[in-house]
């Protein structure tokens, strides 16, 4: 494909991306579809060097709690749909998850990501009393969300209660693409209003799609590099699409390693300050994964701080890395592999960086 696409073609777009400029559709398409695996190697370089320049050598870690499976929507690629009988279902209560930011602080996380299904048992009033005991017990912590589609009026609620951030995928930013990954219940529309209103309420707000999910194409992704340019999020989420089993998915190929690591780069020459992590989906597909994430751009792992017992059962995807380790024994090796590299994982709430505070 790419011997169509130019050199100068090629490298005129991407000196464009790495100014900070606006691409037109076509020029998005010329990167996306000039992908070589030289080409590849000489992006990662630019957005490795690029975080380097912002960030330094540091590598963010976020304490992911993942406190209840239970889940009202119905998404086909989500192995935690409503519709999916076999799934063992669970909640944890305030204390556990309290338990697991103590142990977390004591390893070192200064971040906490509370993430779950839309749960209706966790309502806004049992959220914003976790949100507060949290924020009562670790003040210099930062406090991630990441529990879907709400109305303004939570949000707001969960921010007062002491919330930093929100993570919610936009999944794609084509209406019809949009269409084959959800039931008709959900909509692009309604999603991007939510990512509009955390924006709005001072969250710092990520977005971000899984690579390969049925039906993406070049053109949906050259739709999604223009919504986040226009978003402008402080954090993107990507990661593969991986089949699960139990959902209608389930025979669908798994999305590609080296396209993930191409748009990690891409994202981090559009986005220059993003915190963007080396996701759980990129470490499943790849065992050095998550290490070929940092060198593409990603400065951000979120080791999982939910309890031994419950840990195997937050299954959106198929093999998901869990191995029975400790959270402690995993943030050793994980400390290890990134030195590996020449990154440190840092003790520090990793905000993102605005211009004006460098
Ligand atoms: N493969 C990869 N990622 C998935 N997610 C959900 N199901 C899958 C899957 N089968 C992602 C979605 C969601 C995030 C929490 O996990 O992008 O936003």
């Amino acid at each position: 494909m790419e011997n169509k696409i130019s050199d100068r073609q090629f490298w005129e777009c991407a000196g464009k991306l790495s100014e900070g400029r606006h691409l037109t559709q076509e020029q998005w398409r010329i990167l996306l579809e000039g992908r070589s695996k030289e080409r590849q190697r000489e992006l990662a370089r630019r957005a490795s060097d690029l975080r380097d320049r912002i960030y330094g050598k540091r590598i963010f870690i976020r304490g992911l709690i993942e406190f209840t499976n239970y889940c009202k929507n119905d998404c086909y690629y989500c192995g935690i749909r409503r519709s999916n009988k076999n799934a063992s279902r669970y909640r944890l209560t305030e204390e556990q998850i309290l338990d697991c930011c103590r142990a977390g602080y004591e390893l070192g996380f200064r971040t906490f990501v509370l993430q779950g299904g839309e749960d209706p048992y966790f309502n806004d009033e049992r959220m914003a009393e976790i949100i507060r005991a949290i924020r009562q017990e670790f003040s210099r912590c930062a406090i991630t969300l990441s529990i879907g589609e709400k109305e303004k009026e939570s949000y707001a609620l969960f921010k007062e209660a002491g919330a930093d951030r929100y993570l919610l995928r936009h999944e794609t930013a084509d209406e019809d693409h949009y269409r084959k990954l959800h039931p008709p219940e959900l909509s692009l529309s309604h999603r991007i209003r939510c990512l509009e209103t955390l924006k709005d309420l001072g969250y710092q707000t990520g977005a971000g799609i899984m690579v390969g999910s049925p039906g993406q194409t070049t053109q949906t992704l050259i739709e999604d590099m223009e919504f986040l340019e226009r978003l402008q999020p402080e954090m993107v989420g990507i990661g593969p699409f991986i089949p699960h089993h139990d959902t209608p998915f389930k025979g669908e190929p798994q999305g590609e390693l080296e396209l993930t690591l191409y748009l990690l780069s891409l994202i981090r020459l559009l986005l220059p300050r993003v915190l963007l992590p080396a996701t759980t989906a990129l470490g499943t597909i790849d065992p050095m994964g998550r290490e070929m994430g940092v060198l593409a751009g990603a400065n951000v792992v979120m080791p999982n701080l939910s309890s031994e017992n419950v840990r195997g059962k937050y299954l959106l995807y198929d093999n998901k890395i869990h191995t029975g380790k400790e959270a402690a024994e995993c943030l050793d090796a994980l400390r290890e592999s990134m030195k590996a590299i020449g990154y440190d994982v840092v003790v520090d709430r990793g905000d993102f960086l605005r211009e004006d505070m460098k």
